[in-house]
This record gives C-alpha cells, structure tokens and sequence, in this order.
C-alpha cells in the first residue's frame, strides 16, 4: 500500500511540469486576468500584506475579520457610528486614539471585571538613533502604557533594557517588533504615519556613520 503511494507521488511529481507547462499555455490574455481579480475571496482582506478594501471602517459583518455567520456579530456597534466625533488621523482606521484618550473622549477599563482598577502609566521616551538619514524613532511608553499593561511588551516583544532589542523596518513589516501591534492593532506603517515614530529630527551636524573600512581607507 505505502509503496502504491509512493509510486503514485512520483508519477504525480513528474507529470507536474508536464501539467505546468500546459496551464502556462492554456493561461486567458492579460486583460481576462485583470478583470478576474475581483473574485479573489475578501476573507483575508485584514491582511495588510493583501489588497485593502477602499471602503472605509466596514460594518463588523463585512469587514472580513468577524464571521459574518456569527449572530452576535450583528449586535457589534458598526465603527462609523462608534467613532464619530472622536479626534482623526488619515490613516488606519481614521481615529487618533491617543488623541481621544488625553481629551477625556474615552474612559477604557483596565480591567474585565474591576471598574476601579487603574492603569500603570509611565511616562518614559526611548530614543532609537537610527543610522539613516530619517529621523530618529521615538518610543513613547506614556501612550502605550494609558492602554497597555507592561506585561503586553516586556519579556516577549521586548527585552525591557534601552538598544538591547534588534529593531528594523523589514520586521516592522512584517509583524514583528512594533508590528506585532502597529498595522493590526493600531495605527499602520503608511507614507502619511511614519513621522509618528520617526519624530526626532537629526542634529543638523549629523553624517550617516561609516563602517570600519571607509574609516581606515577614506579614499574609497
Ligand atoms: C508597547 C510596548 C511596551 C510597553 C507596554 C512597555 N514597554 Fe518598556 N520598553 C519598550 C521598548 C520598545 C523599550 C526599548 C527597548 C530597546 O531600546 O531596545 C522599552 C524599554 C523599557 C525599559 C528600559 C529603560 C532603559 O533606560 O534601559 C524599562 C525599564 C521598561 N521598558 C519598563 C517598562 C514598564 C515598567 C512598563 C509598564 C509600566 C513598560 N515598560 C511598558 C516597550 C514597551
Ligand atoms: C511603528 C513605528 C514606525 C513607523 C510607523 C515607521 N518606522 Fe521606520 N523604523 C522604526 C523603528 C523602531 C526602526 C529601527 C530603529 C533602530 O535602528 O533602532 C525603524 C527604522 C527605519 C529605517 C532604518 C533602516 C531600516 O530598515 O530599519 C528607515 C529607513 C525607516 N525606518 C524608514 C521609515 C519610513 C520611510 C516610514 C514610513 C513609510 C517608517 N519608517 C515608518 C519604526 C517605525
Ligand atoms: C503591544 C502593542 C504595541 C507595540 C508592540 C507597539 N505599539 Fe505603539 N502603540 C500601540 C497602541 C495601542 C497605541 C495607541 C493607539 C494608536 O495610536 O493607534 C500606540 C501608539 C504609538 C505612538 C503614539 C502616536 C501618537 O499619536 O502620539 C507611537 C509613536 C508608537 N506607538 C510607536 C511605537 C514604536 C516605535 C514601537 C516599537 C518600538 C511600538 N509603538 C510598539 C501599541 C503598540
């Protein structure tokens, strides 16, 4: 039986580029698969590595991230009627949360079942000198810390000790470091938000570092 199987995967694996080649030829005009893109399921749209969807902040039922099969996802507070009013950003999904919080539009719980539990807030900037000509990174853990408890970044994310994290923009992209939270859940790596982070402009004196080599052979 096991050896049927295995002889069966190797006809299969050799047929494939047989296979390939064929649906290579076979494949509609350009044109055809242009129009096709629109069939592509919108259940990954969250996913922002995909298309996003132009309509702005989707009733929870069409967003692509509740199930739209799932009753109490009819009973959510649609997102246009939740934020309206609140303080906006031209990104994410268009509210400064931060913004809203520090003028008293919001008061989160900090705990599920206390309503007198207080968060932890502390107010401490990291600076992350960054070695090309954008400005530095500014890590505010004020902001963070009005609605995240500690234990939501310090050991996993980040070990809790100024440069001894590996950050860069490839794992923000990514998911990892800040991404692990910004483009999910909060606001976005966008061409409009990048000065949230890099807000730190270069000593005007500053010249990208150089490398051990271009230091000891100048001419290069
Ligand atoms: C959103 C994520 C996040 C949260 C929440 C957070 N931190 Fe941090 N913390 C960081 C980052 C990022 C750094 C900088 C690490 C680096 O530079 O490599 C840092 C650095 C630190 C440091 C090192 C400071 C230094 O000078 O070396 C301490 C201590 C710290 N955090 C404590 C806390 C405490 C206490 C809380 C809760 C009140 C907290 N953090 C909440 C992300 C967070
Ligand atoms: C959520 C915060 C955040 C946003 C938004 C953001 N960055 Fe960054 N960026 C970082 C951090 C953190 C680093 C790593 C800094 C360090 O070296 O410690 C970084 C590093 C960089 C670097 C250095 C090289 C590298 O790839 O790491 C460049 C260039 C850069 N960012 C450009 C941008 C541009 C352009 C945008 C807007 C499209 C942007 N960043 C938006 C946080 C951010
Ligand atoms: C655990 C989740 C989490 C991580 C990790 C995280 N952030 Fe944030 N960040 C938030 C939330 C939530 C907010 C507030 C909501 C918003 O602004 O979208 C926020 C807000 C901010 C703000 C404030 C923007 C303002 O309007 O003042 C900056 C700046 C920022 N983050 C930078 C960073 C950088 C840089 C990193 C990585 C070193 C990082 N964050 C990692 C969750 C996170």
């Amino acid at each position: 039986m096991k050896m049927k199987q295995f002889f069966l995967g190797v006809v299969a694996l050799s047929v494939l580029p047989v296979v390939a080649s064929q649906v290579e030829a076979a494949q509609p005009p350009l044109k055809e698969v242009k129009a096709a893109k629109g069939h592509v399921s919108t259940a990954n749209t969250f996913n922002r590595l995909l298309e996003k969807s132009k309509a702005r902040n989707l009733p929870p039922a069409e967003d692509g991230i509740h199930d739209p099969d799932n009753d109490n996802t009819h009973v959510l507070q649609p997102p246009k009627i939740a934020y309206d009013g609140l303080p906006t950003t031209p990104f994410g999904n268009y509210v400064d949360w931060v913004k809203a919080l520090d003028t008293d539009l919001l008061q989160p719980r900090y705990d599920r079942f206390d309503p007198t539990i207080e968060p932890l807030i502390m107010d401490l900037d990291i600076v992350r000198e960054v070695k090309s000509t954008v400005p530095d990174v500014v890590f505010p853990h004020k902001p963070h810390t009005q609605w995240l408890h500690c234990s939501n970044c310090h050991p996993k994310i980040f070990i809790p000790q100024r440069k001894a994290n590996v950050m860069n923009m490839s794992g923000i992209l990514l998911g990892q470091q800040c991404g692990v939270c910004h483009g999910k859940v909060a606001f976005p790596v966008t061409t409009q938000s990048c000065t949230k982070c890099h807000s730190k402009p270069k000593p005007a004196d500053w010249k990208p570092p150089q490398s051990e080599t271009s230091l000891k052979d100048p001419w290069r």
